[in-house]
């Protein structure tokens, strides 16, 4: 399987699962317990259908929108997700360059593998930084300051992995971070040269957002599951919240929210958006579909704060429909992940190319000519 035989985002999953060793695709593809989340995600777009009206005329489309203050050229952007140079040794750069090169946000985690200033000095379109609040406060206020240095657009503050969810095929691989190579694995990572080499030759790991602070997951080698349950900050609390927001001073974005509760309490706060996320049915299996759960929220709050409909995306129709229910934007990270794993920036571009054919398409099928024209009425729950 080729690069240019992948044509929806499965298929680069498939390249990916052959170019990777197994710990590290698992890693990525995997999920919580009994993945029963991972997989709702995606199946909860399969609940509702699209009512197309016709004869629009749709020769001209516009695809913008505007997300946290910026235009974006489409209404989705990439989430962050960490290790992306375990990944492909392009790693995050690729991602970002990619994103600027379609104009949409990308994210950029606090476990990121290339630095919040290189990221800041690479492009200039929307940026997010994913921050992970620690027990060292130095760290904390570290990692704002370097993001207020580096320009960044915004901070989105994840509140769903107050401790590791439980990731059994992680158990079983033994992947970490730096990733090891143990003798039970080691087989899977001699089956991959190519990963191999560039794993080995390339620039060497790093985690320049932490390693100025901590040890644990940049030159000591820990699970993700015991990095969040035992460097997080499991006393994060609203009030803690609202002391991160002022000293950011920026768009500010809680990243997990799933209750109408906290998303009500966010917009009496005046944060500026919530994505409502299960984190890709890594943490907490179990629990809803953000898709599944998007009218409620957007039923409470909408139009009061800006909500981003996070996980289980694979297809244009998907974001067609999050916006249909309410939504701001859609958003995801194995969508371009797997792209990542499976070419590097190219892959990543045509996986980005493939989600703005497939929404193009979707609007004009649906007589929709600008993306605020996807609403309540164009949906239908089974
Ligand atoms: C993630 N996600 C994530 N989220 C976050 O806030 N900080 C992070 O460092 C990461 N890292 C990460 C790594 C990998 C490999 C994955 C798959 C996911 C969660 C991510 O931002 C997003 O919420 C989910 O990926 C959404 O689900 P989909 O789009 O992957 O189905
Ligand atoms: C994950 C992280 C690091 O989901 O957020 O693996």
């Amino acid at each position: 399987m080729r690069l240019t035989d992948c044509h929806n985002i499965d298929d680069f999953r498939s390249l990916a699962k052959q170019r990777l060793p197994w710990p590290v695709f698992d890693y990525i593809d995997g999920a919580a317990d009994d993945e029963l989340t991972k997989a709702r995600n995606t199946q909860a777009f399969a609940s509702a259908d699209l009512v197309p009206d016709v004869l629009a005329g749709v020769e001209e489309i516009d695809t913008s929108c505007t997300i946290l203050g910026r235009k974006s050229a489409l209404p989705l952007i990439l989430s962050p997700t960490a290790l992306q140079r375990v990944f492909h040794w392009q790693g995050e750069r690729a991602v970002a360059r990619a994103a600027e090169k379609f104009g949409v946000w990308c994210g950029i985690s606090s476990l990121a593998t290339v630095s919040i200033e290189e990221i800041g000095a690479l492009i200039s379109t929307p940026k997010m930084f994913q921050l992970y609040v620690h027990k060292d406060k130095g760290l904390n206020r570290s990692m704002i300051e370097r993001c207020q240095a580096a320009k960044f657009d915004a901070i989105a503050l994840t509140v769903d992995t107050i401790v590791g969810g439980k990731r059994e095929r992680c158990l079983r691989s033994g992947f970490s971070s730096p990733p090891t190579f143990t003798l039970s694995s080691a087989l899977s990572y001699a089956l991959k040269p190519r990963w191999a080499l560039d794993y080995v030759f390339r620039e060497k790991f790093a985690l320049p957002n932490l390693d100025t602070h901590v040890r644990e997951g940049t030159s000591e080698s820990v699970s993700i599951q015991r990095y969040f349950s035992e460097m997080l900050d499991q006393s994060m609390d609203w009030k803690m919240v609202e002391q991160i927001r002022a000293d950011w001073g920026g768009k500010f974005a809680l990243k997990g929210v799933m209750s109408v509760a906290d998303a009500r309490r966010a917009a009496d706060m005046g944060i500026d958006a919530i994505m409502i996320s299960n984190h890709g049915g890594r943490q907490l299996d179990g629990s809803r579909a953000p898709f599944d759960q998007l009218s409620e929220i957007v039923d409470a709050v909408g139009g009061r704060i800006e909500i981003i409909c996070d996980g289980g995306v694979r297809r244009g129709t998907h974001v067609a429909k999050s916006l249909c229910a309410g939504a701001t934007a859609a958003s995801g990270g194995r969508l371009y992940l797997y792209a990542l794993a499976a070419a590097g920036q190219a892959g990543v571009e045509r996986a980005l190319g493939i989600m703005q054919d497939e929404i193009i398409r979707t609007m004009k099928l649906m007589g929709v000519k600008r993306v605020d024209q996807f609403t309540a009425e164009r949906l239908r729950w089974r």
